[in-house]
C-alpha cells in the first residue's frame, strides 16, 4: 500500500491544491509520509460563504436523496477499506488491527446516518388543554440548524470526523470542517468520497485542514449557527467561551474508571481492561486510566494485569502482531512519560513499563497506590497508562469513580443487579457500561460527557437533535 505525496483540501466540494504547506508525517518512522494543502483564512471565509449559500439547497435535499448520499459513502468506504485503514496507520501511528477496527466502525456510523436519514421525525400534539386552545392543535417538525462547524482530533481522524459529517448530511446541514493537523487525511479521503456526490450543492461541504491560529472563524463566524469539537477539555471549554450565539457541542476528556468487584469474571475483565486501557496507545478519551479493584481480589487481579500487561507487543503499527504502537508526538510521549515519573517520586509504585524510547514508544504502564494530586490521577493521561486502587464497599467504589473533575463513561464487573441500578444512578457520567470498560462505544449510542468532559451527546439520532431545530405549526379549526 503506497500513499500519495500531495492531498488536496476540499473548497466547496471541489479539490482545491493552493499549496503543499501541511507536512504530516508517519508517526512511527518519523518521516515525512505526505503534504496536504493548509487552508488559508481566504480559503475558509470562502468556505463559510460557501455553506451560508448552500443552506436553502441543502435544507430542500428530500430524506431518500440524502440517504443516497449517505449510502454511497458506505460502499466506497468498504470498497476503499485497506487504504483508509493503511492511512490511519501511517498518520496515526493506529495499529493496523484497531485501524481496520476503526474503519469498520466508519462504515457502521454511515450506515446508522443513512437509515436515520429518513426518519427525522416530528410529532402532531393536541393544544386543546384548556377552554382558551379548543379547536387548536400543533404539529412541530425539525428543520436545519444551517452550516455547522466541526473539528475533529487526531485519535480517531475517521470515525469521529464521521460523528458530525454523517448526522449533518443526515438532515441537510451544509458544513466546514477542520481536521487535526497531525492527521488530516482520513477527513481528505472522505472528502473526495463526498465529491463524487453531485446531487450534493456547492458549498454543502469543506474540508479544511488550517493551522490553529488561522482557524478562529471556524469558533467565531456568525454565519456558522453551530460548532462540534472533539479534543481537550482546555481548548473545548476556550472554544466555547468565544462561540458567541451558536449552540456548541463539545466531546472532551476524561479519566475514565473501571470498578471491578468481587464477583467478576476475572479473566474476561483481565481481557477487557488490557484492551480498555492500551488499545491504540491508551489514545481515547474513555480509555480505561483507574482501575479500582475490590480488596478480596486486588492481589490475584494485580498479578494478572501485570503479567498481561508486560507480555503486550510494542512496535511498528503495520505489523499484525503489535499492539503497542507510538503515540502521537514526542512532545505528548515525553509529558505522559514525566507525569509517571513524578508520580512514582511522589509515592506511587510502578508495576511495570514506564520507559520511552524512539521518541514516541511509551510502554504499557501501570502504576499504583498514585497520590489523589498527581496528574497521572487527576488530569488526562490519554496515553498507555492505567493506574490500581482498592476499595473494600461497592459505593465507596463508585465514589472513587466520581472523585473526579471528569465524567465521560465507566465501566462496572459485578453481576449484582442491585449494584448496576445503584451504580447507573450514581455515577457522574455520560454512560455506564456493565461487564465491559469504560471505552466500550457502539456508534447508534448516546455519547458525551458530563463536569469538564463535555456537553451534548453524539451518536447519530443525537447529533441530528443536535443540528436541527424545532418548527412548530398551530393550526386553529375555523
Ligand atoms: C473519543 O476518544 O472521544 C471517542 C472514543 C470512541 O469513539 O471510541
Amino acid at each position: 500500500m503506497q500513499l500519495k505525496d500531495t492531498y488536496p483540501l476540499y473548497l466547496n466540494n471541489k479539490a482545491a491544491q493552493p499549496n503543499t504547506d501541511l507536512a504530516v508525517t508517519d508517526k512511527f518512522t518519523g518521516e515525512l509520509a505526505f503534504r496536504t494543502a493548509l487552508a488559508t483564512p481566504d480559503i475558509i471565509e470562502q468556505a463559510i460563504a460557501g455553506a451560508a449559500r448552500a443552506a436553502p439547497a441543502m435544507a430542500k435535499l428530500a430524506s431518500f436523496e440524502k440517504q443516497g448520499v449517505l449510502e454511497h459513502c458506505v460502499s466506497r468506504f468498504r470498497e476503499r477499506f485497506d487504504e483508509l485503514a493503511y492511512a490511519l496507520c501511517v498518520e496515526a501511528g493506529k495499529p493496523i488491527k484497531d485501524a481496520e477496527g476503526e474503519v469498520t466502525r466508519l462504515i457502521d456510523t454511515f450506515k446508522i446516518a443513512a437509515e436515520e436519514a429518513t426518519r427525522n421525525y416530528g410529532e402532531v400534539q393536541p393544544l386543546d388543554i384548556s377552554a382558551r386552545a379548543k379547536g387548536y392543535m400543533g404539529i412541530w417538525k425539525r428543520v436545519p440548524i444551517g452550516p455547522c462547524s466541526f473539528i475533529s482530533p487526531f485519535n480517531f481522524p475517521l470515525n469521529l470526523a464521521a460523528h458530525k459529517i454523517a448526522p449533518a448530511i443526515a438532515v441537510g446541514c451544509p458544513f466546514v470542517m477542520k481536521p487535526a493537523s497531525m492527521t488530516p487525511l482520513g477527513a481528505i479521503i472522505m472528502g473526495e468520497v463526498l465529491a463524487e456526490c453531485d446531487i450534493l450543492p456547492e458549498g454543502a461541504f469543506s474540508i479544511l485542514p488550517a493551522s490553529r491560529d488561522g482557524a478562529d472563524l471556524f469558533t467565531t463566524d456568525e454565519r456558522l449557527k453551530f460548532l462540534s469539537f472533539t479534543g481537550s477539555p482546555e481548548v473545548g471549554w476556550a472554544l466555547k467561551a468565544k462561540a458567541g450565539k451558536k449552540p456548541v457541542v463539545l466531546e472532551l476528556g476524561g479519566n475514565a474508571a473501571v470498578v471491578v468487584d468481587k464477583d467478576a469474571d476475572l479473566d474476561h475483565a483481565l481481557e477487557r481492561i488490557i484492551f480498555g486501557a492500551f488499545y491504540q496507545s491508551g489514545q481515547s478519551c474513555i480509555g480505561v486510566q483507574r482501575i479500582i479493584i475490590h480488596e478480596d481480589i486486588y492481589d490475584t487481579f494485580k498479578a494478572m494485569l501485570v503479567e498481561k500487561t508486560r507480555s503486550l507487543v510494542a512496535g511498528d503499527p503495520k505489523d499484525r502482531d503489535t499492539f503497542i504502537g507510538p503515540m502521537i508526538s514526542d512532545k505528548e510521549a515525553q509529558r505522559l512519560k514525566g507525569w509517571i515519573d513524578d508520580a512514582v517520586k511522589a509515592g506511587a509504585k510502578l508495576l511495570c513499563g514506564g520507559g520511552l524510547s524512539n521518541g514516541n514508544m511509551l510502554e504499557a504502564t501501570l502504576l499504583e497506590g498514585v497520590p489523589h494530586d498527581c496528574d497521572a490521577s487527576k488530569e488526562e493521561a490519554f496515553g498507555p497508562l492505567a493506574n490500581l486502587s482498592k476499595f473494600t464497599d461497592f459505593y465507596e467504589a463508585l465514589d472513587q469513580v466520581n472523585d473526579s473533575r471528569f465524567g465521560l463513561q465507566a465501566g462496572i464487573f459485578t453481576n449484582n443487579f442491585q449494584q448496576v441500578l445503584d451504580a447507573w444512578d450514581i455515577l457522574e457520567v455520560g454512560g455506564v457500561v456493565v461487564n465491559d470498560v469504560s471505552s466500550y462505544r457502539v456508534d447508534n449510542m448516546p455519547y458525551g460527557g458530563v463536569k469538564d468532559s463535555g456537553l451534548g451527546r453524539e451518536g447519530i439520532r443525537f447529533a441530528m437533535e443536535d443540528m436541527t431545530e424545532i418548527r412548530n405549526l398551530v393550526i386553529r379549526r375555523v
